[in-house]
């Protein structure tokens, strides 16, 4: 995984202004099968901000994270967790959906390190702009974006991880599952189970920063 110092500032500023920056990004080859960017959205002064993988099918027409079947669920256990979305920033560790195309219908298609690599650059921007006190990181993907290597969720969900001062502010971490592997889950006792850790993780990072 490419660190983003070596790719050198991108357009320090504002969220909106870094967003607007992001429309022209060609860091990789994702911005052009992709309708949009999807940045990042949520208040400058949020204490928490959330990281998911990269936006989905309806994320991309949108142009907004996390508004699809994941999106939704995640609402519902932020909401069973007590936190309220709008006071969140909400963001991926990818901005341009990358998909298959199977006829008509477009299929996710896992980011590669080079995207990551290639997209870190807008996480850092901000994550600078931010400052978020927590940074939650849903699955294995944001882990890698965050972190810098090769995370194993069941091993180190759940648990406060100190980040490096890099972007100002003492920061911590907390590393969850991503909502999209609650509804691939097939049974459904299961995919109860692991929805109460969800939320049971949500409430953890909700009682981290009072
Ligand atoms: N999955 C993600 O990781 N992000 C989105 O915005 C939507 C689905």
């Amino acid at each position: 995984l490419k660190l983003e110092q070596e790719y050198g500032p991108v357009h320090p500023g504002s969220l909106a202004e870094l967003a607007q920056a992001a429309t022209e990004c060609r860091r990789c080859h994702l911005w052009e099968p992709a309708t949009q960017v999807v940045f990042g959205e949520g208040p400058q002064d949020a204490r928490m901000m959330m990281v998911g993988e990269q936006p989905g099918d309806q994320e991309d027409l949108a142009g907004r994270p996390f508004v699809g079947p994941a999106g939704r669920l995640l609402d519902q256990a932020m909401k069973e967790a007590g936190i309220e979305r709008s006071t969140v920033y909400v963001t991926n560790s990818v901005k341009h959906f990358k998909f298959e195309a199977r006829g008509k219908r477009r299929i996710h298609a896992k980011p590669d390190l080079t995207e990551i690599g290639a997209c870190s650059v807008w996480l850092a921007e901000e994550r600078r702009a931010v400052k978020p006190a927590l940074l939650v990181m849903l699955g294995a993907t944001a882990a890698r974006a965050v972190l810098g290597r090769t995370v194993t969720i069941s091993r180190e969900r759940s648990r406060p991880i100190a980040l490096p001062e890099t972007f100002g502010g003492n920061s911590q971490g907390l590393v969850t599952v991503h909502p999209s592997y609650l509804l691939r889950l097939p049974d459904e006792e299961a995919k109860q189970r692991e929805y109460a850790a969800f939320v049971a993780d949500l409430r953890l990072a909700r009682s981290l920063l009072e």
